[in-house]
């Protein structure tokens, strides 16, 4: 019996990287399968194959659907054969309302008017598939990432899926919501979808499989059932070596107030939303966690603080005791903040730009002297990132938009950790980073903690923030819900704050 699809010594080149050598797999009718790997490993670059994106001829290898070979020539043909996929990396229009990127390419027409009702009714009923209720005529722009994701999975939905391909669809979104997409996946796969599930959380993976395939430099290393894997025996398949992955020892005793917070207001002025009257403080040498479900107004806070909003409309910030007055991202940096940003696309990364000029973006003046800036000096300081984050690529002058997401993310880290900031943001961190990486940034946060910085840390993943944080705020609708010391909170105590009253 043949395979639904099927993949058979996959080859696939660009210049100067061999990001496929050899990946063979298939998966059956109904069947969950799950390709994990390190980033950088191939992971994107298949299921780009796949799904048409890299068109008929330009790599190596057979796909085979139902036993017979198939070669797209483009995403259009690949849907023509019941295969869709959520990219890693969003693909709405960020400027069209949720319902029209719902029906793109497929609108409701009727002698040429598109039929207004009808079509946000379908779009309606889209949403429901992933228990989202929203209001279907709104910009996607003007969503978070979670939300637009969800978005993102409503639209594959829509079309006639066969073999539906999520490239780490979890990566953005809480836990409440992440539950209900596996619930959502779990019960295509009951109807005879087939699921190829991408994702760096093990755990998930573990739940959901039913087979699992490790890839490693762009090799398949092993296809097994689920119940033949643990966590332990998929990343030493991962990464091949063993991994033991704890937490850095917190050091208790902290510094003297460094950052303040009181009675902040902000607005964002494209969309309204509000974060009011918070108030926290941070240490040298602290990292305080910020917890809350998806469109609590973490990120929000972070954006307002950082001068994205413009001027606050009330409170204050100061660092060392000294009022900032912060109305631009430009005065943020200035005044010694830095922010790492979840939605590395719009504020972190200039894709087609290559690494060394992203990470020495915000530093100009440590690259350059009396105005002129030391190419030499820039190509260090990027060269000496990508070894300590274990940036793979094959020289610091690839374009950022050539590399895998998770390779994106640690430039991103990279060049706010070159500004050297006396109080650092991180919003989302580890989003999409590897298991073995991800230790390595959280032994770097630790670094920098005991070295003076202050550190906010927002995350939705809570054992992230139970092991990095000394204190952890929890927000709620726009404001503070509760403060908790980290070493006595708990997902349960943190789950109770940040759920709406
Ligand atoms: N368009 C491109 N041009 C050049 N190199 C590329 C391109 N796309 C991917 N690569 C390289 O191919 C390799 C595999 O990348 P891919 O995006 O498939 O990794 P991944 O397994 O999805 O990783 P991640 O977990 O970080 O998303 C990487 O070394 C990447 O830099
Ligand atoms: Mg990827």
């Amino acid at each position: 019996m043949s395979y639904l699809l099927e993949v058979k010594d996959i080859v696939k080149d660009f210049p100067g990287v061999r990001a496929l050598d050899g990946v063979s797999f298939g998966v059956n009718t109904g069947e969950i399968h799950a390709l994990v790997g390190e980033n950088g490993a191939g992971k994107s670059t298949l299921m780009k194959i796949l799904s048409g994106v890299y068109p008929d001829g330009s790599y190596g290898g057979q796909v085979l659907v139902d036993g017979g070979e198939v070669r797209f020539d483009g995403i259009r043909a690949a849907e023509r054969a019941g295969i869709a996929i959520i990219h890693q990396e969003f693909a709405l229009v960020r400027q069209l309302s949720v319902a029209e990127n719902i029906l793109l390419g497929g609108e409701l027409h009727s002698g040429g008017v598109i039929r207004r009702e009808a079509s946000l009714a379908e779009a309606e009923a889209a949403l429901k598939l992933v228990g989202l209720e929203i209001n279907p005529e709104i910009a996607v722009g003007r969503l978070g990432v979670g939300y637009q994701q969800l978005v993102e999975i409503a639209k594959a939905l829509r079309k006639n899926v066969r073999v539906l391909i999520l490239d780490e669809p979890t990566a953005a979104l809480s836990e409440d919501e992440s539950r209900n997409l596996l619930a959502i996946i779990k019960g295509l796969a009951a109807r005879g979808v087939a699921c190829i599930y991408i994702s760096h959380r093990l755990g998930e993976v573990l739940e959901l499989a039913h087979r699992i395939t490790v890839l490693r430099d762009g090799r398949t290393v092993s296809t097994e059932e689920k119940t033949a894997m643990t966590e332990a025996s998929i990343v030493t398949r991962m990464v091949g070596r063993e991994l033991s992955g704890v937490f850095p020892e917190k050091e208790s005793g902290t510094g003297n107030d460094l950052f303040e917070v009181s009675g902040w207001t902000a607005e964002d002025p494209a969309s309204g939303m509000r974060v009011e009257d918070i108030s926290f403080k941070v240490r040298r040498g602290e990292v305080l966690g910020i917890a809350g479900l998806v469109g609590s107004g973490r990120t929000e806070l972070a954006m307002s603080l950082f001068g994205a909003w413009g001027p606050g409309l009330a409170g204050s910030v100061r660092l060392d005791g000294k009022e900032l007055g912060i109305t631009s991202p430009r005065d943020a940096i200035a005044a010694g903040l830095g922010l790492v940003s979840e939605d590395r696309k719009k504020f972190g990364l200039v894709l087609p730009s290559d690494i060394t000029t992203n990470v020495t973006l915000a530093s100009l003046d440590k690259v350059a002297a009396r105005g002129v800036i030391d190419e030499n000096a820039e190509i260090l300081a990027a060269v000496s990132y990508i070894r300590d984050l274990k940036i793979k690529t094959p020289s610091p002058e690839q374009r950022a938009v050539n590399l895998s997401g998770g390779n994106q993310q640690k430039v991103v880290l990279s060049k706010w950790l070159m500004t050297a900031p006396r109080v650092l943001i991180l919003d989302e961190p580890t989003r999409g980073i590897d298991i073995g990486a991800k230790f390595e940034i959280y032994g770097i946060i630790d670094r920098l903690a005991r070295g003076g910085m202050g550190i906010i840390v927002i995350s939705s993943e809570l054992p992230e923030v139970l092991g990095l944080a000394h204190r952890i705020l929890v927000m709620r609708s726009g404001r503070v819900s509760g403060e908790l010391d980290g070493k006595t909170a708990t997902q349960e105590k943190i789950m109770t704050l940040a759920a709406c009253a």
